[in-house]
């Protein structure tokens, strides 16, 4: 069947600025090449929507819109959420997936599914839904109904973000700004090839812990805070402390880093990656042994900090390594990490 109308969306890599979206902090991330593209034709064969995806072999007939906890939701989400939006009752739809985007490995495929599928909708439909409008819809379809409790970085990354500039965002007040990244280096993502179990419990826990310190230190934000006294200290327990020591010093790491970068001082900015890293091993607790592996060989061969990107539990690392050293580099990542692979 004969695409009517085409939407894709964009991966990104964060830079530094991990599990702050959720906790009114600072972001860095980028897009990357990687999209996943959306293809939606017209099918009065079927009743209500059918899903096909270069990944899996089986077209999904779908009789109606509602979850069923797999890969799906997010274009079953996008179709209840867009539908509602605009009073359109969505039928007869056939929507085909295609990815370059490896997905569940921290490039957030998750908001490029759904972002591809709602501008797709979108062209399909002539709504011209503006930028705020989509990523709104994406965040909502996302946490409300597939109901993983992330921030509202990755549908900002790939709605405004592109690959030469890292998006500074201000998730509070969601003002931004675009920031050049450095000429003669390049961020390398390194898949570690150990599957994600980013059980949504587990990424909802750590949130929860955010969540419960803040209240007791009576604030809306834990990035409120830049620093926490000994009091405070005392009404957290361990696993609080832990995870606002990262969340408050991640967030003035970040201010850093973009400093750093405007100021075209890679050398600063790298160290500040690897400190990100090891404060999300330390405190955050997201890291794993084959990440950190990762990080500490990235830098052993000659990066400037790495670390991991996204939630963690596993996934891709990012590398800041100079333009003139990366097939040296790539060479000796795999020699010794075998299982790694570029993305
Ligand atoms: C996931 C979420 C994002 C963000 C990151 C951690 O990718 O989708 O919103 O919270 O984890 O920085």
């Amino acid at each position: 069947m004969k695409a009517v109308s085409v939407g894709e969306g964009y991966g990104r890599v964060n830079l530094i600025g991990e599990h702050l979206d959720y906790n009114g902090g600072c972001v860095l991330p980028l897009q990357i090449k990687n999209s996943i593209i959306c293809e939606l034709s017209e099918n009065p064969e079927i009743d209500c929507i059918s899903i096909a995806s270069d990944k899996y072999q089986k077209t999904l007939s779908i009789e109606k819109l509602e979850k069923r906890d797999d890969w799906a939701d997010f274009i079953i989400g996008s179709c209840l959420f867009f539908g509602k939006k605009y009073s359109i009752i969505i039928k007869e739809l056939s929507f085909k997936i295609s990815s370059t985007l490896p997905l569940g490995i921290g490039l957030s495929s998750s908001a490029a599914i759904t972002v591809s599928t709602l501008k797709a909708l979108n062209n399909f439909y002539k709504k011209n839904m503006s930028d705020d409008e989509l990523i709104d819809l994406a965040y909502g379809i996302e946490n409300i109904f597939v109901g993983v409790g992330g921030g509202i970085m990755d549908q900002f990354a790939s709605v405004l973000g592109n690959r030469k500039q890292a998006l500074y965002l201000n998730t509070l007040s969601r003002s931004y700004e675009l920031v050049n990244i450095f000429d003669d280096y390049n961020f390398l993502i390194i898949d570690s090839n150990t599957k994600r179990i980013l059980s949504n419990s587990e990424f909802n826990q750590k949130k929860e812990l955010c969540l419960s310190a803040a209240k007791k230190m009576d604030l809306k934000n834990l990035c409120e805070k830049e620093f926490i006294s000994e009091k405070e200290i005392k009404l957290l327990s361990d696993e609080e402390f832990k995870v606002c020591r990262h969340v408050i010093e991640e967030n003035i790491r970040v201010k850093k880093a973009v400093q750093f970068l405007k100021d075209d001082n890679p050398n600063e900015f790298g160290k500040l990656m690897t400190e990100s890293h090891s404060s999300l091993s330390e405190y955050y607790g997201v890291s794993t042994d084959e990440l950190n592996e990762l990080v500490n060989l990235s830098n052993y061969f000659g990066a400037l900090g790495s670390k991991l990107t996204g939630a963690g539990f596993g996934g891709a690392v990012v590398t800041l390594v100079k333009n003139d050293k990366v097939e040296e580099f790539k060479k000796m990542i795999l020699e010794n990490y075998k299982k790694a692979k570029f993305v």
